[in-house]
């Protein structure tokens, strides 16, 4: 008999990033991070199982927007491999999966993190052993998330999630995120996204290419040790509201994941002359205005512009009066942050 389930599941950007693996084990984390889901920002994915029988071999296939996609079927069996260990029932199904993204696809936004989000809710949720109410259900899917693409495992609270072993959090773990359950100032709570797409389609070196670098990177372990520094401040400046503090360590979280590519060997710039001029009119707005923004960046060229989300119509006309002659298309796309996968 086939089963089917349908979820859609958030986006998120990284605030301490995660960059660098583990040389052991499975996509596990050289140090911790912590993100925001974004809200508005989804990948739907419905997932159909049906049982093999007579000896057949197991099958997937995947479309997205409505279209089969040969070329995602690598990582999604990949993905799957990686679950079966716990879930021996995948092997024993063909799989039709179908996915679509809210987002316009070739945005340059990283849609592998909703959509491993989205695919690892399926599974767990086709597989029934827990209630979306008990929090094994999300940890299952985090971790599941993470197999198929690492920062995915961020996407599936609506607290910001952190991800990877921390010092200062005895529940953290390398396995899966968890859900950051510290208070939260109300200065830093209602916080939106506008991504800026300085350019859309792929990028030059994929970010599985990237985080291999680190291995033989001059600057890996002081990045590391870094981004402990950098975890610590951030979560004081959750609990105080400390803005200016946020801020420091957003931006240069954004900037030093970018110099580790600019200094691994080989090299590579991933950043465009617009995302320059992009965080150029950003800093001199919040010279000129004091309105609580900042930018960080993904493993691209697209700025993410950060703001209290109090400040919302100022940051729209800043946008479509400053911003927009940087964007490809004059394209961006805006989310409140938080939110989690939901079932439909
Ligand atoms: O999840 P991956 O392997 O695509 O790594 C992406 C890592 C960054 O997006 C660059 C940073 C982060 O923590 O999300």
């Amino acid at each position: 008999m086939n089963k089917e389930v349908k979820y859609s599941c958030p986006s998120n950007i990284a605030l301490v990033k995660y960059w660098g693996k583990k040389e052991s084990g499975t996509q596990l984390p050289a140090n911790p991070s912590i993100s925001w889901t974004l809200n508005d920002l989804r990948a739907t994915t419905r997932m159909v199982i049906s049982p093999v029988v007579n000896g057949e071999s197991p099958t997937v296939k995947f479309y997205l927007a409505n279209k089969e996609k040969p070329s995602f079927l690598p990582k999604i069996e990949t993905f799957l491999k990686r679950v079966t260990p716990e879930f021996g029932w995948i092997s024993e199904h063909h799989f039709e999966i179908y996915s679509e993204n809210n987002f316009p696809h070739g945005a340059g936004i990283a849609s592998s993190a909703a959509g491993f989000g989205a695919l690892a809710s399926c599974l767990v949720a086709l597989d029934g052993q827990w209630e979306e109410s008990d929090p094994v259900f999300w940890e299952k899917a985090s971790k599941f998330a993470r197999l198929g693409s690492g920062s995915a495992c961020r996407s599936v609270y609506n607290e910001p999630g952190l991800w990877g072993e921390f010092e200062e959090v005895l529940e953290s773990t390398d396995d899966f995120a968890i859900p950051y359950s510290g208070s939260i100032h109300p200065n830093l709570q209602g916080w939106k996204d506008a991504v800026l797409i300085i350019e859309d389609g792929e990028k030059s070196v994929s970010s599985t290419a990237g985080h291999a670098l680190l291995k033989e990177h001059a600057y890996a372990e002081a990045r590391y040790k870094q981004a402990h520094k950098s975890l610590s401040a951030l979560l004081s400046s959750f609990k105080t509201g400390d803005v200016q503090q946020f801020i420091e360590i957003v931006e240069s979280e954004a900037l030093q994941l970018h110099a580790m590519m600019m200094s691994s060997i080989p090299y590579y710039v991933l950043m465009k002359p617009n995302t320059l001029e992009a965080i150029e009119k950003i800093w001199k707005h919040r010279n000129e205005t004091l309105i609580p923004m900042c930018f960080t960046l993904d493993a691209g060229a697209n700025v993410h512009l950060l703001y209290d989300g109090r400040y919302h119509e100022q940051i729209q006309n800043f946008i479509n009066t400053e911003l927009l002659p940087y964007c490809q298309n004059g394209l961006y796309l805006c989310s409140d942050t938080g939110g989690k996968p939901i079932k439909l």
